[in-house]
């Protein structure tokens, strides 16, 4: 798999890929226990523990296919004149109980809007986390600032607060604590820093939809907050984003810049309305609106959000009981603030010296051929060689000191994230739609690696 940017994507048509892998027989989905006779790893012939799929991504209802056939009916399929991204804007605002919301078309976008709203531009840095997705990068680099990596927690797979102390420097302008896997970052100290030294943070909460810290949805602490609609994620409209947040100076610039920099202005009530300025426009901005077919998308599928973030927290518990009794697991702890958990990915750290010594990779691999889909997560980002062509582009020489540029690869090492990259196993956000039967089978897909392991090693 070497080269394999292991990503969102990959998750999905999660069940159509299974039904590809090739399945010995063995129909029923009883949990296999010590007592079943054929205890041979399925990778060397034995019969796989799961056979069926997993729940399927996305869920599609009568009423999704209803919205959906009004919008085209209306035909205003743009959010001008539509009103779709507009009424979903305003239940994802009392969802979250924030005081505005701005629709955007990708959880790129509702980034680089936020970060062009903060005045984030050439000069700046900007702190982020090696363990996350590409796109909270991009988007800093996008606005020829520097992104400067602070080091994972290992234990929580989130950014490490106590590192983001000893990256900042004078020109450091804002933080984008990442809530990875719909984990949450410990956003008491990262809040605490970040105002002591005056920066702004986003959130990107792109993974995590619903999930809470101290009881309050993430994407709401921060000066703005980031989400992604797109097709893997817990809440999903094929691509789509959104802002959060509670400052109506900074929600009508977003408005504006997402809508080619027109005039707005917020109400008290939360809605963003054209300013009725003599002007039509007042900066620079950029289309990045959500249309109308991916609002309605929204509408519908917002009404099922908070029960299945039930039904991930009640199965993700479930199993992580499972997974306490299997020496060499260990699941990504969550810090005491966070109260909900949306596991948009359940991560865990796979030890490989309580398996015989059988390296991940392996593990994966028997796992899968158990019937349980698994992927190893993503890369030291901060290794990524783009990032370093990047940086001696025509445009950051000319914006940074040579001596800068040529610090920064020393100043961007994460040795625990780079332990983390090497040690973790992620499952993705669907397998917790189903029973706790499901959870019984992954528990015992897991087990029984352990138990043969070292039939593997070597092999
Ligand atoms: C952590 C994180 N940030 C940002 C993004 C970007 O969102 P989008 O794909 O909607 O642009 C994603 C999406 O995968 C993500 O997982």
């Amino acid at each position: 798999m070497k080269g394999r940017s292991w990503s969102r994507r990959f998750f999905l048509g999660a069940s159509a890929a299974f039904a590809g892998t090739r399945l010995t027989g063995r129909a029923a989905s009883a949990p296999l226990t010590k007592t079943t006779r054929d205890d041979r790893l399925a990778l060397l012939g034995g019969t796989p523990v799961r056979s069926r799929p997993f729940s399927s991504w996305p869920i599609l209802e009568d009423g999704d296919r209803k919205i959906w056939k009004e919008v085209l009916e209306t035909r205003r399929w743009n959010r001008r004149g539509g009103s779709y991204v507009e009424r979903f804007e305003a239940e994802w605002r009392e969802r979250l109980g924030a005081k505005y919301v701005v629709a955007t078309s990708s959880g790129t976008s509702a980034l680089y809007t936020s970060l062009n709203a903060l005045g984030v531009g050439p000069g700046d840095e900007v702190i982020v986390p090696p363990y996350t997705f590409v796109a909270t990068i991009n988007v800093v680099l996008l606005c020829h600032a520097l992104p400067i990596f602070a080091d994972s927690d290992r234990e929580t797979s989130q950014l490490d607060p106590s590192r983001i102390e000893e990256t900042a420097t004078e020109r450091t302008r804002a933080v984008i604590p990442v809530h990875l896997g719909g984990n949450v970052c410990d956003l008491d100290r990262i809040l605490k820093i970040s105002r002591r030294r005056g920066l702004k943070v986003v959130e990107d909460a792109c993974q995590a939809h619903l999930a809470e810290w101290r009881g309050r949805p993430v994407g709401t602490l921060g000066d703005l907050g980031c989400f992604s609609f797109q097709a893997s994620k817990n809440l999903n409209c094929g691509e789509g984003g959104a802002i959060s947040g509670d400052d109506p100076e900074l929600a009508a610039t977003c408005t504006s810049f997402q809508d080619a920099g027109r005039g707005y202005q917020a109400t008290s009530e939360g809605r963003l309305e054209r300013a009725a300025a003599p002007l039509a426009h007042v900066r620079s901005g950029d289309n990045r609106r959500l249309t109308e077919f991916q609002g309605a998308l929204l509408l519908a599928q917002l009404q099922r959000l908070d029960a299945q973030t039930r039904l991930r927290r009640e199965n993700a518990a479930y199993l992580t009981r499972l997974f306490h009794e299997i020496p060499g697991i260990e699941p990504s702890r969550q810090y005491e603030g966070c109260t909900g958990n949306a596991y948009h990915l359940y991560m865990f750290r796979y030890r490989p010296e309580a398996f015989a010594g059988l390296p991940r990779n392996r593990f994966l691999e028997a796992l899968r051929a158990e019937g349980v889909r698994c992927s190893p997560g993503y890369r030291p980002l901060n290794r990524e060689p783009f990032l370093e062509q990047t940086l001696q582009s025509r445009a950051f020489r000319r914006i940074y000191p040579e001596r800068v540029l040529k610090e920064w690869p020393e100043r961007n090492r994460c040795p625990e994230n780079d332990r983390l990259c090497e040690e973790a196993v992620w499952l993705g956000q669907s397998v917790f739609l189903g029973s706790r039967s499901d959870m019984e089978e992954i528990g015992a897909a897991v087990r029984k690696v352990s138990r043969q392991a070292s039939t593997l090693v070597g092999s």
